[in-house]
């Protein structure tokens, strides 16, 4: 039987680690989909380098004078090479720009993003700093679709990563990009299963679940 694979475009500004723990959880055959796709809104970014060198289309897309979200000039240059691509789901993997209007209604509860702590506390930049520097005993990782506000998406997984008492922010940040990289690949695959409903703020997941 030959499986769908669920066609995906990555949006990524930075290193690639999540990037790159998708394509392998692909190549491994854990995951079904197909990255057609990755965008970076920074030229030189690891990401792009890492896509490239698994054979998947590369581009820099230039986002516009602005710092924080994209021009609504360059929202349209993403939102249609994400057309050119046939892509149907994107994965925001760190990248850091907020999504404005028009990208959003183009691919309404078809965008995922992965963020280093568990929401609704500590969103925004640098939370594996903020969890650690609060003093909390558990934080984790969270996968959540992506809405107008940032990081406040209907949450479909998380993963809790204690603190120890000797950590820093470095050995935290560690531990917990190891769960990014386990459950974003989850979500995908629940996504790609068509298994995930969402009623108001809740995910519900359909079917029997296989814990990872
Ligand atoms: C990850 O910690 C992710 O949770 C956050 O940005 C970081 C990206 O890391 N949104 P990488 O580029 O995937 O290595």
């Amino acid at each position: 039987m030959i499986t769908r694979r669920l066609p995906v475009g990555v949006l990524a500004s930075g290193r690639g680690s999540n990037l790159q723990a998708l394509i392998d959880h692909i190549e491994a055959g854990r995951l079904d989909a197909e990255i057609r796709v990755v965008v970076s809104d920074v030229k030189d970014a690891q990401a792009l380098e890492r896509a490239r060198r698994h054979g998947i289309d590369a581009c820099y897309i230039d986002p516009g004078p602005r710092r924080t979200i994209l021009t609504a000039e360059a929202e349209e240059r993403y939102v249609q090479c994400m057309r050119d691509h046939g892509v149907e789901l994107i994965a925001l993997a760190g990248f850091m720009r907020i999504l404005k209007e028009r990208f959003l209604a183009a691919h309404a509860g078809r965008i995922l993003n992965i963020h280093p702590a568990l929401l609704p506390s500590f969103p925004g930049l640098q939370a594996q700093r903020q969890a650690f520097e609060y003093g909390v005993k558990v934080s984790g990782c969270t996968v959540h679709f992506v809405d107008a506000g940032i990081d406040t998406g209907p949450i479909i997984i998380q993963a809790s990563v204690p603190v120890r008492d000797d950590d820093t922010v470095a050995s935290l940040s560690e531990r917990i990009l190891e769960e990014e990289h386990r459950i974003y690949a989850e979500a995908i695959q629940l996504f790609a299963e068509g298994r995930l409903r969402v009623e108001g703020r809740r995910v519900i997941i359909e079917g029997p679940r296989v814990e990872g």
